[in-house]
């Protein structure tokens, strides 16, 4: 049976600073990930099944992608960058608490739902992501490299979860899920890099 692989990007330079969005450069421990991925992808999906690779248009899904194999097929879509926070994109949290307390707590209130200013909500990626849902319905073996937001989203779906309940699933950095699609239900299967 086909199954779809996900990961996150590598901790990013703004990871490390705990700033959102963006279009940062991978940190050190960023790009070891990216140098691990290829042998935990050969180990989770064998040697002769040569996979497609999707990533956003975001320098740190693409230099993570980089060193997978050169036959590998690489697509980068826009409807895989993450969740745009409009106006509070490269703040941390604490200075969106500040700058506008109204709209941390309203978000607090209704993740799923607000919207950043100038931006988008989960339920918004929710709806961008369709058009890629459908590709993966009817797609071989593919790997996923994008971001947390986004990534919450598509795990929910082949889950089975309640969308509502995306904004808040754990998906951990430098880890490779896979997930098979079967009649009752979908399996999962974690293996982490390890750093
Ligand atoms: O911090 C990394 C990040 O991908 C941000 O770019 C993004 O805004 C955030 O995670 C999404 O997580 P949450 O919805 O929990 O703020």
């Amino acid at each position: 049976p086909r199954s779809i692989w996900l990961s996150r990007h590598g901790e990013s330079e703004y990871n490390l600073g705990g700033q959102i969005g963006g279009d940062a450069d991978l940190s050190e421990r960023g790009h070891r990930y990216a140098k691990l991925l290829p042998e935990l992808v050969r180990k989770s999906v064998g040697d002769d099944r040569p996979l497609t690779v999707w990533t956003s248009t975001l320098k740190r899904t693409i230099q993570t992608a980089r060193f997978l194999p050169k036959d590998y097929n690489q697509l980068q879509w826009k409807a895989l960058d993450e969740l745009d926070s409009g106006v509070c994109d490269g703040m941390t949290y604490a200075e969106i608490k500040e700058a506008y307390p109204e709209d941390f707590a309203a978000r607090d209130d209704d993740k799923y739902n607000y919207r950043y200013r100038g931006g988008e909500s989960y339920r918004d990626v929710v709806i961008r992501l369709e058009p890629i849902i459908m590709e993966l319905e009817r797609s071989e073996d593919i790997l996923i490299v994008t971001h947390q937001a986004v990534l919450r989203c598509i795990y929910a779906y082949f889950m089975k979860k309640d969308q509502k309940l995306s904004p808040w699933l754990n998906v951990p950095l430098h880890t490779l899920i896979k997930l098979t699609p079967r009649a009752y239900g979908t399996i999962e299967e974690f293996t982490s890099s390890g750093i």
